[in-house]
């Protein structure tokens, strides 16, 4: 078959039609088709070629085809791009494939060619052998090629839309902020980029627009999203890309209700959540108490119990051994029509808790009114009663007992998190949101002896305690709580933000806080700092994990997924193969040189 220019449709595009459109109601109709060839079959000298696009497949036949179809077919590789012309038949019905959207027609092809040979593929990006991720983030473009994936491409761009309407919506200005900036900070370490024309110097990628969102509040801009990526160089998790997109939002004169509004709307335009939903409110300490987490998956019950004071004078020393050193005892009851868990599984809760510090977890069963195994012999008919009070059905009980109540929260919400995905208890056809609010303003490091921003430096103070926070004293602010808020849907932290600070005293105090010295603010943050004295309305404002929205509308877990050219858990791009070793011309154009 000899290569001939491509045909060119009216529409001027080489094809008129998508393969996957095609239906009964286009029979009769000529069409020019172009896409990827899937799939060849000769049935004794009937040919059969399944030509794929991004929006679906659709069978050829060469029943009518004027050339010598065999000649013209074989040796043609999987994956090579074509171009067909030909009428749509409608399927006898016995040729009716009900598995294919376009099953009930085919293509009988009248003029064919190759557009572009393709290579054997390292990989079928429709076939029925899934290859290694490893090698599907190497042929990330063959990859993308496959249903799996364009799905994830489609929604991504569809949930942009709608985010994009609700904002412009209510009046919201889209602005773009730069990303060769300056520090920051959000808890993560800033990616760099030198100057070669101030050598010896160094813009970092943001971390996310904050001082520049707060920064246009004070230059009017009033109500401003963006759509924008930022950079953390951080340790990589499911839920985490070095390089990931919020929906970043910003809004003057604004309350904490107001946000808590707005991303109900957005939430309302993303997830199936009909439309009297409002994101429902729980307070930090609720959370930890109930949860042992902050960001809580609430579609399934498993609520943590305290029972510290239960076991003050328990025979069991693990457990009066850490009431008596100001510990906590938390107890989780997985009741028996939950599940139950065979002796080893037991056995192996201990290494859940374990990465979290936890030491162990102590268990016993109830039956019928007796008890069974684990710690039962520690059980007095006091304590059983008590327990009972709060869970009267059959089951069995956990507990975590720690000298740390940080550790005895956390150990306990690994604990339940696991038996959950044991026991199947969350459904993944639901969607459960939370508004956590009350954070705490600061994390206290006890190692280093320091206290830590929790959100961000820019973060008020709850306003009933402004007066405490400007006295200065550290101690005392360990207790202090934020106007920060969290969004939280099935376990995931998909939004954060909060009302800020708008006082430059305010701002300065918090620093300080922070250990910041004054030449180190002033180095870092003394523009905004001195923006601040100019007139700043007060303001606040939330940012989206746009990524996780698209892993919780698309329903993954991988994070991967929902973007088009994802970088691997250490950080690396397998197809551009990225980070590389630079030219060592650019070294020495920035005057840099790298120690071996
Ligand atoms: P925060 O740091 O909480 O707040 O980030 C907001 C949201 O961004 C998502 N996120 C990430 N997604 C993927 N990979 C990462 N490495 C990653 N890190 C964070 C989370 C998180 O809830 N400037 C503030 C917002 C504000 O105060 O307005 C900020 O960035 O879903």
């Amino acid at each position: 078959m000899k290569q001939t220019a491509p045909i060119i449709h009216s529409n001027h595009l080489l094809k008129s039609h998508h393969c996957g459109e095609l239906r009964k109601t286009h029979a009769g109709k000529e069409v020019l088709l172009c896409g990827w060839v899937n799939k060849y079959r000769d049935l004794g000298g009937l040919h059969f070629l399944d030509l794929r696009d991004k929006y679906g497949m659709i069978q050829l036949g060469f029943e009518k085809y004027p050339g010598n179809a065999e000649n013209d077919l074989k040796g043609i590789n999987l994956e090579s791009v074509v171009q067909v012309k030909g009428v749509v038949n409608e399927r006898p019905s016995s040729a009716v494939n009900k598995d294919m959207a376009t099953g009930e027609v085919e293509v009988q092809v009248s003029e064919f060619q190759v557009l572009s040979h393709s290579e054997i593929v390292p990989f079928l990006p429709q076939g029925k052998i899934d290859a290694t991720e490893d090698l599907k983030l190497r042929y990330r473009y063959l990859d993308l090629r496959s249903t799996r994936l364009q799905s994830f491409v489609m929604l991504r761009s569809q949930l942009m839309r709608k985010v994009r309407e609700t904002l412009y919506a209510e009046e919201f200005t889209e602005v773009e902020t730069p990303i060769l900036y300056k520090t920051t900070p959000e808890g993560a370490r800033d990616y760099i980029v030198p100057s070669r024309v101030h050598p010896g110097k160094v813009y970092a990628l943001p971390q996310s627009p904050q001082t520049l969102k707060q920064l246009l509040m004070i230059g009017s801009t009033d109500r401003y999203f963006q759509i924008c990526k930022c950079f953390r160089d951080e340790d990589l998790r499911a839920d985490r890309q070095p390089e990931f997109t919020q929906i970043d939002i910003e809004v003057s004169y604004v309350t904490a209700e107001y946000m808590r509004t707005l991303a109900t709307k957005i939430v309302k335009a993303c997830f199936p959540v009909g439309d009297n939903f409002m994101i429902p409110t729980m307070s930090y300490d609720q959370a930890l108490r109930d949860y042992g987490s902050d960001k809580p998956d609430v579609r399934y019950g498993l609520v943590h119990k305290i029972v510290t004071d239960l076991f003050a004078k328990s025979e069991f020393k693990a457990f009066s051994s850490v009431v008596s050193s100001g510990g906590m005892i938390k107890a989780l009851f997985v009741s028996k029509s939950m599940g139950e868990f065979a002796r080893k599984a037991i056995d192996a809760f201990t290494d859940v808790v374990k990465p979290h510090g936890g030491k162990g977890v102590a268990w016993f069963k109830v039956e019928g009114g007796n008890i069974s195994g684990g710690i039962s012999k520690f059980i007095t008919d006091d304590v059983l009663k008590n327990l009972k009070a709060l869970e009267s059905e059959d089951g069995m009980w956990l507990f975590v007992a720690d000298s740390s109540h940080n550790v005895a929260h956390s150990s306990t919400d690994a604990l339940r998190r696991h038996i959950a995905s044991e026991l199947k208890l969350a459904d993944p056809n639901d969607y459960k949101f939370l508004w956590v609010n009350d954070f705490p303003l600061f994390e206290y490091d006890e190692e280093e002896g320091r206290l830590y921003a929790r959100h961000h430096p820019f973060t008020s103070p709850r306003k009933d305690q402004m007066a405490q926070f400007l006295k200065g004293n550290a101690q005392e602010a360990k207790d202090l709580y934020a106007e920060a808020y969290d969004l939280v849907c099935n376990g995931y932290e998909i939004a954060g933000g909060s009302l800020r600070i708008y006082d430059t005293n305010v701002q300065s105090q918090m620093f300080k806080y922070l250990g910041m010295s004054e030449e180190e603010v002033t180095r870092q943050f003394g523009f905004f700092i001195e923006a601040l004295k100019y007139g700043t309305p007060p303001h606040g404002g939330i940012a989206f994990g746009f990524d996780r929205l698209n892993m919780l509308v698309g329903k993954t877990d991988n994070i991967r997924d929902v973007i088009a050219f994802p970088k691997t858990n250490s950080a690396t791009d397998l197809m551009a193969d990225s980070p590389s070793v630079p030219n060592p011309d650019q070294l020495d154009e920035l005057k840099m040189k790298f120690e071996k």
